[in-house]
């Protein structure tokens, strides 16, 4: 008799500005795959040739008259195409996922960075998702000034990157309001430190993660 595998672990990576999401990103999936994980690596927004392309429109800084509102469906409709052709049957033959962003940046770069009222995004997260949400959201967090600090000597800015100082305040207090209310599925890393540091952390994340291979708490449904 063969047996269907076991559904994989979506795991989501969040944070402001050059936090480190993609820089360890590569840590987390090397050790992974050390443990013989199958693995799957996306991001949001993006991570189909369709939102790719509205991740292009988001980016753009041309497109700096984007109302709030649009902006919020671009994310979602990005992010329905993600789940439908990557995420979700990746999950169930048995990859696990893992997502540089999703649905808890909504809240925080629209909601608390742009001011739209949470009850809005939550219509459309239970609209796109019906219920589904991460298994461990990993939030790398950082204070302002050094994530700026950081992402600056990355190059030229898009839509987001050029937003002030005070955007990415909201932005990393919605975050810490996000991993208050869902306590069960985030793990905050305090990313200002060096990055041995925060890799010392996000190994005992990954230990537990491997540990509750069958029964990680507060896993989906829990939100
Ligand atoms: N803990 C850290 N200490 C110092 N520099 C870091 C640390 N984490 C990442 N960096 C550097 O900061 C920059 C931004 O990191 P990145 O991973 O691209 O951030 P994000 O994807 O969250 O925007 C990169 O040049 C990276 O090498
Ligand atoms: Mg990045």
């Amino acid at each position: 008799m063969t047996q269907q595998p076991a559904r994989g672990r979506f795991i989501t990576l969040e944070g402001g500005e050059g936090a480190g999401k993609s820089t360890n990103l590569d840590y987390i999936h090397e050790r992974l795959q050390a443990a013989g994980v199958p693995l799957l690596l996306t991001r949001e927004p993006g991570g189909t040739p369709l939102a790719e392309k509205i991740r292009t429109l988001l980016l753009d800084p041309d497109n700096r008259d984007m109302a709030s509102d649009t902006e919020l469906l671009l994310m979602f409709a990005a992010r329905a195409q993600h789940l439908q052709e990557r995420i979700l049957p990746a999950l169930e033959e048995g990859t696990w996922v893992l997502c540089d962003r999703f649905t808890d940046a909504t809240y925080a770069y629209q909601g608390g960075g742009r001011g739209v009222d949470p009850g809005r995004i939550r219509v459309q997260e239970d609209w796109v998702q019906r219920g589904f949400q991460p298994d461990l959201t990993i939030l790398f967090d950082v204070p302002v000034e050094i994530g700026m600090q950081r992402a600056g000597a990355r190059g030229e800015l898009d839509r987001f990157e050029q937003e002030q100082a005070t955007f990415f305040q909201r932005v990393r207090s919605a975050y810490l309001q996000r991993a208050r209310e869902h306590p069960g599925r985030f793990r905050v890393i305090d990313a200002g430190r060096g990055l041995a540091e925060v890799q010392q952390q996000l190994d005992a994340v990954i230990a537990e993660l491997l540990d509750g291979r069958g029964h990680l708490p507060g896993a989906r449904g829990n939100g």
